[in-house]
C-alpha cells in the first residue's frame, strides 16, 4: 500500500513524459518502423455477404511489375487448425460477410499492391444473406455466457406479477445502431522472419496477446514470436484482440521471405477490426407509490457473425445499479452474415446505460419525481445481484455534487418550457458506472550500481497516459525521483502484463509495479542500502484481487447535459456537459481529466452523430469513412466540465485507483437524450438523435 503521506508524485497533473517524442514525431508507431528490403501488402475484400469463392484469377495482378505474390485460399499456407473464425484467414473458400479478406497482394510498393488488389478477379457462388437484426426473429438464441464470462440471464422474484401490480410502470424499447471504433491510428502490422522466429511491430492493446495468437496460428513456441508496440494511436477496444491482418502479415512475410508491412485503411476498419453491436433493448420498470422500484427488467437483443460468437454484456449494469426485489436481465443473439462485433469503449455499460438511464428518466416523469431524487430513492445498500457490499459507491455524492455545480435546482421540470429565440433549451441527467477490476500482471524493478532504476512491464499506452502514470507510481513506490526511473513498456521481451482494456491497465500494472518496488526496497535493505556491483532486481506479481470475492467494485459518475434544439431545423447543440465521477484516487489529474473528457466527447458523438449504416441488399456498412461516418469534432463540443469527488477505497488495489478509460462514455448519451426530451417533449429512443427524429 502506498500511504498518502509518502505520496509525492502520484496525483500530480504531470505532462505526458512521452509528449515531446509524440509532438516531434520521434515516437515510432507500428507502420513507421523502417526495415530493409520491406514489402507491402494490400487485401482483396469479398463483394458478397455469404457464399463461396468459385475461382480466383490473379494473373492480371501477377503481371503488374512489382507484384511479388498473390495469396488466396488456394495457395496460402495452412494455419494451425485450432485457429477458427475470423483469424482462419485464407483457409477456405467460404465467405461469411461482405468485406472479408479473400486474397492478399504483396508487392514492392504500397501503390503497386493496391493497384494489383484491384486487378484480382474473384468469382463467387453467392447465397442468400441475412444481415438485419430483428427483435422477433426466430433465429435468436441464448448464448452460454456474455462477454467475457458473465451469466447470460439473471432473474429473481416475479417481475410479471410485480409489474402488474406496480403503482407506476413503464415499458419501452430503446435501440442503438452499430458503431465503429475509429482510433486515430488505423491498425497496422509489420512482420519479419529470421532464424529466431518472427518479429512484429504492431499496433495493439497488448503485445503478449498478439504474440499468443500468432504463436498459436503458426504453431510456434511463444518465445519465437516477439511483438514490439511502444506507441499506439488509440484502440477503444478494437486493438484488444488480434484481427485477420495480423495473421495475414505474418503469413505473407513467411511466403515472400522478406519483411511485410500491412496497414488497414480507414475503410477496411469498417469490416475487419470489430465494432459495437447494434442493440434492441426492452426495459420495464415498476414502482410503488413512493417511487421505489418493485421490478426491473432489461431484455437485450444483439448480433454476432456466423464466424464467432461475441455476445455483448449489455444488461450487465442493470444488475447492480438500483435496488428492486423483482429483477430480470436477458441477452439474446442473432448470428448474421455480418462482420464480427467486438469490444468498443465500455462494451455493455455504454449501450446498456443509454437504455436504462433513459428509462429511469421516463419513470421519473411518470412518477412526478425529480430524476435525481428517483435515483437516490433506489440506491441499493448492497449489490442487488451478488449481495456483496460495495467497496465504495459514490453515485449519490456525484449526483448531488453535479446538481450543485450544474445549477440543477433552478430547472423547470416541464418539457418544452424553456426557449431562447427559435431554440428550445433543456437539461438532462444520467448515472454512469463501470466495473473496477484488475488482472494478473508481472513487473521487474531493477537498480544498477549507479542508482539508476528501471521498471519493465509489457503494458500498453494506447494514448491513455500509461507511460506517465506508471512512472509516477514507480517513483512513489520506489521512493526515488521521477527523473531516475526508466520505464520500458510495449514489448513481449518484457514481463507479461494484462491488456490495456476493461479500464484495468493502471490497476493491474500498477499493482505489479508496487509489488516489484516493495521487493526491491527489501533487497536494498538487506544490503544495508549499498547497491552491489551487479545491481539488484526484483519481480513483482500483481494477481487477481482476493477482495473481489467479498466486495462489489465499481466506479460511478453523474452526467449532466444542457441542449439547445432549433425549432425550425431540429438541429441539436450541446453547449454544456458536466460529469462528476467517483473513481477512487486520481493518479494524474491532467491525464485523468483528458480520459474522462474524451469519454464524454465520445458519448456526445454517440448521442448525436455516430451510426454505422448497413445496406441490407449488400450486407456491408456503407458509410465507411470520415466523410459519412460522423464523429463529433471540436465545433460540436461546447463546454465540458469534468470533476471528481474524493474517494478512498482501500480494497481495490494498492494505488486506490479505479479505471477511468471507459466510464466517461457511460451515461452521456442518456443525459443528452433526456435533455432533448426536456427541451422538446420528444423522447428519442433510437440513437442517434438526428434532426429528422425531432421534426415529425
Ligand atoms: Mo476497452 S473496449 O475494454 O479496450
Amino acid at each position: 500500500m502506498i500511504s498518502s503521506t509518502q505520496q509525492r508524485v502520484v496525483g500530480q497533473p504531470l505532462n505526458r513524459i512521452d509528449g515531446p517524442k509524440k509532438v516531434t514525431g520521434t515516437a515510432t508507431y507500428a507502420f513507421e518502423h523502417s526495415l530493409d528490403d520491406v514489402t507491402y501488402a494490400f487485401p482483396v475484400q469479398s463483394t458478397i455477404a455469404k457464399g463461396r469463392i468459385g475461382s480466383v484469377d490473379a494473373s492480371a495482378a501477377q503481371a503488374i511489375p512489382g507484384v511479388i505474390t498473390v495469396l488466396t485460399y488456394e495457395n496460402a499456407p495452412r494455419l494451425n487448425p485450432q485457429i477458427e473464425g475470423e483469424l482462419a484467414v485464407l483457409q477456405s473458400n467460404a465467405v461469411a460477410y461482405r468485406g472479408q479478406f479473400v486474397a492478399l497482394v504483396v508487392a514492392e510498393t504500397l501503390e503497386v499492391a493496391r493497384q494489383a488488389a484491384e486487378a484480382v478477379v474473384v468469382r463467387y457462388e453467392e447465397q442468400p444473406h441475412h444481415v438485419v437484426l430483428r427483435a422477433g426473429s426466430s433465429d435468436l438464441y441464448k448464448p452460454d455466457h456474455v462477454n467475457p464470462a458473465y451469466e447470460t440471464d439473471t432473474t429473481s422474484g416475479d417481475v410479471e406479477a410485480a409489474l402488474a401490480s406496480a403503482a407506476v410502470s413503464i415499458d419501452h424499447t430503446y435501440t442503438t445502431p452499430a458503431y465503429h471504433n475509429n482510433p486515430l491510428e488505423p491498425h497496422a502490422t509489420i512482420a519479419r522472419w529470421s532464424s529466431d522466429g518472427v518479429t512484429l511491430y504492431d499496433s495493439n492493446q497488448g503485445s503478449h496477446m498478439i504474440r499468443d495468437r500468432v504463436a498459436q496460428a503458426f504453431g510456434l513456441e511463444p518465445e519465437r514470436v516477439r511483438v514490439i508496440s511502444p506507441y499506439v494511436g488509440g484502440g477503444f477496444g478494437s486493438k484488444g484482440a488480434a484481427h485477420p491482418h495480423v495473421i495475414l502479415t505474418v503469413m505473407a512475410a513467411q511466403v515472400v521471405g522478406r519483411p511485410v508491412k500491412f496497414a488497414l485503411t480507414r475503410q477496411h476498419m469498417f469490416a475487419v477490426a470489430g465494432y459495437r453491436t447494434p442493440t434492441i433493448q426492452r426495459i420495464r420498470l415498476g414502482t410503488d407509490n413512493d417511487g421505489r422500484l418493485v421490478a426491473i427488467t432489461h431484455e437485450v437483443v444483439e448480433q454476432s457473425s456466423t464466424l464467432e460468437e461475441f455476445a455483448e454484456q449489455t444488461a450487465l449494469p442493470t444488475r447492480m445499479m438500483y435496488a428492486a426485489p423483482n429483477r430480470l436481465t436477458t441477452h439474446r443473439l442473432a448470428r448474421l452474415d455480418v462482420p464480427t462485433p467486438a469490444w468498443m469503449r465500455a462494451p455493455g455499460e455504454c449501450p446498456g446505460m443509454y437504455a436504462l438511464e433513459s428509462a429511469m428518466d421516463e419513470l421519473a416523469i411518470a412518477c412526478g419525481l425529480d430524476p435525481i431524487e428517483l435515483r437516490i430513492r433506489n440506491e441499493p445498500e448492497i449489490d442487488p445481484e451478488t449481495g456483496h457490499p460495495f467497496s465504495s459507491r459514490g453515485l449519490v455524492a456525484c449526483l448531488r455534487e453535479g446538481a450543485r455545480r450544474f445549477g440543477w435546482q433552478s430547472r423547470n421540470p416541464q418539457p418544452g418550457s424553456q426557449t431562447d429565440g427559435r431554440w428550445l433549451t433543456g437539461s438532462g441527467v444520467a448515472a454512469s458506472t463501470y466495473p473496477t477490476r484488475r488482472r494478473p500482471s508481472t513487473a521487474i524493478a531493477r537498480v544498477d550500481r549507479d542508482g539508476r532504476y528501471s521498471v519493465l512491464i509489457d503494458a500498453s499506452d494506447i494514448g491513455t497516459g500509461a507511460w506517465t502514470v506508471l512512472t509516477q507510481i514507480a517513483s512513489d513506490a520506489l521512493n526515488v525521483p521521477l527523473e531516475r526511473i526508466h520505464l520500458e513498456i510495449g514489448d513481449t521481451l518484457l514481463p507479461r502484463a494484462s491488456l490495456a482494456g476493461g479500464s484495468m491497465g493502471t490497476a493491474s500494472w500498477g499493482t505489479a509495479i508496487v509489488e516489484a518496488a516493495r521487493k526491491l526496497r527489501e533487497r536494498l535493505q538487506e544490503e544495508h542500502g549499498v547497491i552491489p556491483a551487479g545491481g539488484l532486481e526484483a519481480t513483482g506479481e500483481g494477481g487477481e484481487n482476493p477482495e473481489a470475492k467479498r466486495f462489489a467494485m465499481h466506479a460511478f459518475g453523474a452526467q449532466f447535459a444542457e441542449v439547445r434544439v432549433n425549432r425550425d431545423t431540429g438541429e441539436v447543440r450541446v453547449p454544456r456537459l458536466l460529469g462528476v465521477f467517483a473513481v477512487g484516487r486520481i493518479m494524474n489529474a491532467k491525464l485523468a481529466r483528458s480520459q474522462l473528457l474524451g469519454g464524454m466527447t465520445m458519448g456526445l458523438s454517440m448521442a448525436l452523430h455516430e451510426e454505422s449504416v448497413l445496406d441490407p441488399r449488400f450486407g456491408d456498412y456503407v458509410n465507411h469513412d470520415f466523410a459519412e461516418y460522423h464523429i463529433a469534432t471540436n465545433a460540436d463540443v461546447g463546454t465540458i466540465d469534468v470533476s471528481w469527488i474524493d474517494e478512498d477505497d482501500p480494497y481495490i488495489n494498492p494505488m486506490g485507483a479505479k479505471g477511468i478509460g471507459e466510464i466517461g462514455i457511460v451515461g452521456t448519451a442518456a443525459a443528452i437524450a433526456n435533455a432533448v426530451y426536456h427541451a422538446t417533449g420528444i423522447r428519442v429512443r433510437d440513437l442517434p438523435i438526428t434532426l429528422d427524429k425531432l421534426l415529425s
